[in-house]
């Protein structure tokens, strides 16, 4: 059994999206970064002060790999696709979507959202936070079976679409 995957930049609503999915196909939903924050014993953000981005995305990595056959919608952190290892294992995968998001449209979330600290966003400029996603556009695309627009649209609209397109409506 495969997982299902959503993968998209911060902000593009893959937890609000994967917690509805799971809701709806009565599956259980895994949020990548929580599995992370529980084997590292600490916030994201401290991590990556102490030990670098590059050793994050090692964990992430392991975290990936370890549940890529579990029955479950999994929600991954935005830079899953940093990582050339990562989009392999993700474009061998039938069911990875991505959510794709308006630049500004994830801007304005990021700086609205108070609740996630993320270390590559909270405290950048837009500038600098849209060079990021800019870096990672074509990493999305390659490593998605599937791409759904989320702009201006609600959850709801996005997850009838995803079980559609994965004809599980
Ligand atoms: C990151 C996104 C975050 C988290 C970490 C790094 C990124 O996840 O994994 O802060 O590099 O884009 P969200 O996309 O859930 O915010």
């Amino acid at each position: 059994m495969n997982s299902i995957l959503l993968i998209g930049f911060m902000g593009a609503g893959k937890s609000t999206v994967g917690s509805l999915l799971a809701q709806k196909l009565n599956w259980p939903m895994i949020d990548l970064d929580d599995l992370i924050t529980e084997k590292i014993q600490m916030p994201i953000n401290d991590y990556f002060d102490q030990f670098g981005e590059a050793t994050f995305r090692q964990v992430e990595s392991n975290v990936l790999k370890d549940n890529l056959r579990t029955k479950a919608i999994i929600a991954t952190g935005g830079g899953i696709v940093v990582s050339a290892l990562n989009r392999s294992l993700l474009k061998a995968q039938p069911k990875v979507i991505y959510l794709k998001t308006e630049p500004q449209t994830l801007v304005t979330r990021i700086k609205n959202d108070t609740k996630n600290i993320r270390p590559l966003a909270t405290e950048k400029s837009e500038g600098e936070i849209i060079s990021l996603l800019n870096g990672r556009l074509t990493h999305y695309e390659d490593s998605a079976a599937i791409v759904v627009e989320t702009t201006e649209r609600s959850p709801e609209e996005i997850v009838e679409e995803i079980m559609e397109r994965l004809a599980m409506a």
